[in-house]
């Protein structure tokens, strides 16, 4: 989002331009951001064989999927409904990699049916899944390393504590589950969490993958999932891919020679590639004083944008319409009927009833994490593609509340 001649733009549209046509609560994504964030990740590994599976879950509206295909990405997805997004925005099945938690066996065959890229994170599900496909269905195999990224703990999943993977400590076991089916690994994968402050992290998890590596002969990819740290405030850490590119792949090749064969690269990434490309737009309905401090109230809440209050996130808050105006200390929060704080003490210019405030950093887990509590409709989203704003998601209709109910006589 940039501020040209007093108006705020995104993609070389104006944003009051988008919410006037388009109404609020709206979310706006950026292809050509998200194309050069796609790009930087090409670039910083273009000396190894590299695949990156755009995370389904941070962003997952169809025009979006598809416009990551046309980029010539492929797709991580969760869920079995995912997969279906996945299928119907486009990919190939096996381009998408099902990498669930905690699912049902039925729903892993569920996968392997649709014809996706299988990964597995608990040894139960891997012995079911040996003794069903043996060596016929290819697998990969999430792995646990045990390492502490640092930053937001809500968001950390490489822990002791963590439900994630299959630790590194139970490899004996793993070795001993794998060989019994002869099921076939092809790939190993880890996932240490989002938004990781020390980069660090990545080498130290790629060394372990490597280590573990020699425990599989049949190995095609290592995965080192994401977490690649993006900037929510001015001063904040960010994940240099253009370094991180230097130090992974001299350490990717020189295990790739002791394997004895080139192995593919993949990345799982979702904030880093979309979070910065999308903004929320909000109309504000009251401005309230109070003995504390000066509320502004949106017509939105916790019920579309919910990281600030489940992670402690801080999102970014500009008021669009008033770009010229005194800065002065707000409270700005939600219409839901809980205490939904987007933000505390935000300098914000002169905020008026009726003005539209942009939060940044939306295109992540903003529309994908939205609900329905207080019984709110969910958003609008607006993809802005060739210097045009389309309409990708329309506002949601009171319909769809009352579409699956069923109603009994009383
Ligand atoms: N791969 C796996 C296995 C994951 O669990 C995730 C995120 C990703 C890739 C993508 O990570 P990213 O590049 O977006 O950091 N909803 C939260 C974060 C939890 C995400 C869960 N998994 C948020 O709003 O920050």
């Amino acid at each position: 989002m940039i501020l040209e001649n007093s108006r705020y733009q995104l993609g070389g549209v104006d944003l009051l331009e988008v919410a006037n046509e388009f109404g609020t609560p709206v979310y706006v994504y950026d292809a050509d951001t998200i194309a050069d964030k796609y790009q930087q990740i090409n670039t910083a590994f273009s000396a190894v064989k590299l695949r990156i599976k755009f995370a389904c879950k941070a962003l997952s509206n169809l025009s979006v999927l598809r416009y990551m295909k046309s980029l010539g990405a492929g797709l991580d997805v969760v869920s079995i409904q995912e997969a279906m997004l996945g299928v119907k925005a486009g990919f190939e099945p096996k381009e998408i990699f099902f990498s669930p938690n905690g699912v049902s066996f039925d729903e892993i065959c569920q996968g392997v049916g649709l014809g996706l890229a299988i990964n597995i994170d608990n040894i139960s599900i891997l012995e079911q899944f040996g003794h069903k496909y043996g060596n016929t269905v290819p697998c990969s195999i999430r792995l646990n390393p045990h390492i502490v990224a640092g930053g937001n703990a809500h968001i950390q999943t490489g822990h002791i504590d963590s439900k994630f993977g299959i630790s590194i400590y139970q490899m004996r076991h793993l070795t001993r589950v794998v060989a019994s089916d002869n099921i076939k690994v092809v790939g190993l994968h880890l996932h240490t969490g989002s938004d990781i402050l020390d980069a660090s992290v990545f080498t130290k998890g790629a060394d372990i993958l490597f280590e573990a590596a020699k425990n599989f002969k049949d190995l095609e990819f290592v995965d080192f999932g994401s977490g690649f740290k993006v900037p929510y405030k001015e001063d904040d850490a960010v994940t240099d891919m253009a370094e991180l590119g230097k130090e992974l792949t001299p350490r990717f090749k020189t295990f790739c020679k002791s394997y004895g064969r080139e192995l593919e690269l993949w990345f799982e990434p979702g904030k880093y590639i979309v979070s910065e490309a999308g903004v929320f737009l909000v109309r504000t309905n009251v401005v309230k004083q109070t003995m504390a401090t000066v509320f502004v109230g949106v017509e939105s809440g916790q019920n579309h944008l919910t990281r600030p209050m489940y992670y402690n996130a801080y999102h970014e808050i500009v008021n669009i319409s008033n770009p010229e105006g005194t800065k002065r200390v707000y409270t700005v929060v939600g219409y839901i009927c809980e205490t939904d704080t987007f933000g505390w003490d935000r300098k914000l210019n002169e905020v008026r009833e009726g003005d539209i405030l942009a939060f940044k950093n939306a295109g992540a887990y903003g529309f994908t994490m939205s609900n329905n509590y207080n019984s709110r409709l969910r958003p609008a989203e607006v993809f802005i593609y060739k210097g045009k704003a389309h309409l990708i998601r329309k506002h949601e209709p009171f319909d769809d509340l009352l579409r699956n109910q069923v109603e009994i006589k009383l």
